[in-house]
């Protein structure tokens, strides 16, 4: 993208996020006036010190110049303190305010944007892009402010000086003019794919760390390691390329100041010989001279740390355009009948091009429980992401109890509906403080009895902690069948009327599944139960089951009926497992 059609970010970030900030960075940018300000009067004040004290040796002078130069410092140091501090502020509010907006944005969008996007580059814009900008806030605001004040200071003083003299200085700044749009060219560019680079380190690590066992039971490590190193030596090269390009820009003004020097000193020297200057003069200027070139060698860069800003707001605005697919919108609060029936008319659904769900037409009887069986891949948990709104079909109408459930909130349909499934769906977070994800405003009792129905007391009873142990990274401290039960434990907390079940009892062992099972059971008995399972026994006790194949349901009804049939049923009933 070219720079003229990214820099409408700029007035986007300054509404959103830098305007309300606008009182702290008047009063930084009138600090670092006062800087330019005092320079000015420091270098005037060189001119009486060596004519008129160290030449001419009138003393009387000698206090009243101290105390200016004193004065000059002092009102530096204090300046400088307060617009650092105040400029660092801001930037750290504004990076903490776009990181605080982009989460919950984030948060907003939908599954399929988190199947596109890893969760690697996610963070590495979250964070890495965020903390790119207040890099350029705490240094490019800083040298824009400060150093233009000191330019303009210094500049002034110069020409009071000897405007000819400030002419000469500058006599190959027309030079500067190629090398430098060069240069910048090569830095943007360079830092945008560093940028890139980096964020796909990120992600590499993040996989790395998430697929850790992966790795180490297929003897990958070497593997991987060699994939990140070249990933490391891409991003140094770019961003060496970009940093050589930067530290350039100096040395070429360098040159041209010392050309401009020597240019003065000749025609200046002859003047000061000829007595039509004095040396005064000429240290003055000197020294103004001197601190002329830092604010501008800084200066220079600006407009390349602007254009890498603008890069990392550009990966920002990104995530911000990101919008959620568009929903209906909702009419209806809530469910009126939680508890009717589930519905699904001719519903298709695909991943991209290839079709999961197809015409897929189903009735789940409110208050009974519905088996779904079928091989893997059939689209079994895919009917569950549908019907709580974590996927959109393509068309067909789902409803609950005849109300479309395009026309709930989603929050208050997600609220009626508990998920089992066997996604790892813990965070790293305590046993206790896990179930209570399932209704954050219940009392300890209640999670503690939930605990105790679901069998997790049993095992926690083990942990050093009890129920207070935490559960390690996405539930890493436990065994499947543990993590399981910690997730029927936050179903019962919920409490929801709708239950889905996906596999929910498959990690565990027999004789725990059996007292689950039982326990559910009697839990399912007021609810809407839909259940996904593979063992015989949760099959046979459901009210009605239906069969899946490629995206459809193919047979309906009860076991016996089912086996009857003596179709896909009784073959699919030899592989349920019977234990
Ligand atoms: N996030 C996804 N992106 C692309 N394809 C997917 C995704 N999730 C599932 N699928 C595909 O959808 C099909 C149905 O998956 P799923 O509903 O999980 O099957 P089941 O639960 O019956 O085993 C499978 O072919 C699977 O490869
Ligand atoms: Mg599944």
């Amino acid at each position: 993208m070219s720079e003229e059609s990214r820099s409408y970010l700029i007035p986007k970030v300054w509404h959103s996020y830098i305007k309300r900030h606008s009182f702290k960075l008047a009063i930084a940018f009138s600090f670092m006036l006062l800087e330019g300000a005092a320079m000015y009067v420091f270098v005037r004040t060189l001119k009486p010190m060596f004519d008129n004290v160290f030449i001419a040796g009138q003393t009387s002078q000698l206090g009243s110049i101290s105390l200016t130069v004193f004065a000059v410092f002092l009102v530096r140091s204090i300046g400088s303190f307060i617009y650092r501090s105040l400029t660092v502020k801001t930037g750290v509010n504004v990076v903490g305010h776009i990181q605080r907006d982009l989460t919950r944005h984030l948060l907003t969008l939908d599954m399929a944007f988190f199947n596109r996007h890893s969760p690697g580059e996610l963070i590495e814009r979250v964070r890495g892009d965020t903390q790119a900008l207040q890099g350029f806030a705490s240094t490019t605001l800083l040298s824009v402010g400060r150093d233009t004040a000191t330019l303009i200071g210094m500049l002034a003083s110069a020409l009071q000086d000897d405007w000819m003299w400030t002419l000469i200085v500058f006599i190959g700044a027309p030079l500067l003019v190629l090398p430098i749009s060069l240069l910048q060219k090569l830095i943007r560019k360079q830092t945008r794919r560093a940028r890139e680079t980096s964020a796909s380190l990120s992600t590499r690590l993040d996989e790395i760390f998430h697929g850790i066992k992966a790795i180490k039971l297929n003897n990958l490590a070497q593997h991987e390691n060699d994939r990140f190193n070249l990933g490391v030596r891409t991003f140094v090269r770019t961003a060496l390329k970009s940093e050589y390009g930067k530290a350039a820009m100096p040395s070429i003004i360098d040159l041209i100041a010392g050309i401009g020097f020597v240019a003065v000193i000749f025609y200046g020297g002859q003047e000061i010989i000829s007595g039509e200057k004095t040396a005064g003069t000429f240290i003055s200027f000197f020294f103004a001279i001197a601190l002329i070139f830092d604010p501008i060698r800084r200066l220079t860069s600006v407009s390349g740390s602007i254009q890498g800003a603008l890069i990392n707001l550009e990966r920002i605005y990104f995530l911000f355009d990101q919008k959620p697919a568009a929903r209906p919108s909702a009419t209806a609060h809530g469910l009126t009948q939680p508890l009717g029936d589930i519905e699904f008319r001719g519903v298709n659904f695909s991943y991209g091009p290839v079709p999961v769900l197809r015409e897929l037409s189903f009735v789940a009887a409110g208050g009974k429980t519905t088996a779904f069986v079928g091989a893997s891949g059939a689209g079994k948990s895919t009917l569950f992401n549908l019907l709580t709104h974590i996927e959109l079909p393509d068309s067909g109408t789902i409803s609950i109890g005849g109300q479309n459930i395009d026309s709930l909130e989603v929050h208050n349909l997600r609220h009626s509906i508990a998920v089992v499934s066997q996604e790892s769906a813990l965070f790293d977070e305590s046993l206790h403080d896990n179930i209570k994800l399932g209704d954050v405003v219940t009392d300890d009792r209640r999670i503690e009895q939930a605990a105790v129905d679901a069998l997790v007391s049993e095992f926690a009873a083990e942990l050093p902690f009890g129920l207070q142990s935490l559960a390690g990274p996405r539930g890493s401290n436990l065994s499947g069948g543990q993590r399981q039960r910690v997730i029927i434990a936050r179903a019962l907390l919920r409490d929801a009327p709708i239950l889905l079940l996906d596999e929910a009892t498959a990690a565990l062992d027999n004789q725990t599944e059996i007292q689950i099972q039982t326990l559910l059971d009697e839990f399912t008995r007021d609810k809407t139960t839909l259940v996904i399972a593979h063992r015989l026994t949760t099959v046979m006790n459901a009210d009605l089951i239906h069969v899946m194949k490629d995206g459809q349901i193919v047979e309906s009804g009860s076991h016996t009926e089912l086996l009857a049939k003596g179709a896909h049923y009784s073959a699919l009933h030899r592989t349920l497992a019977t234990d």
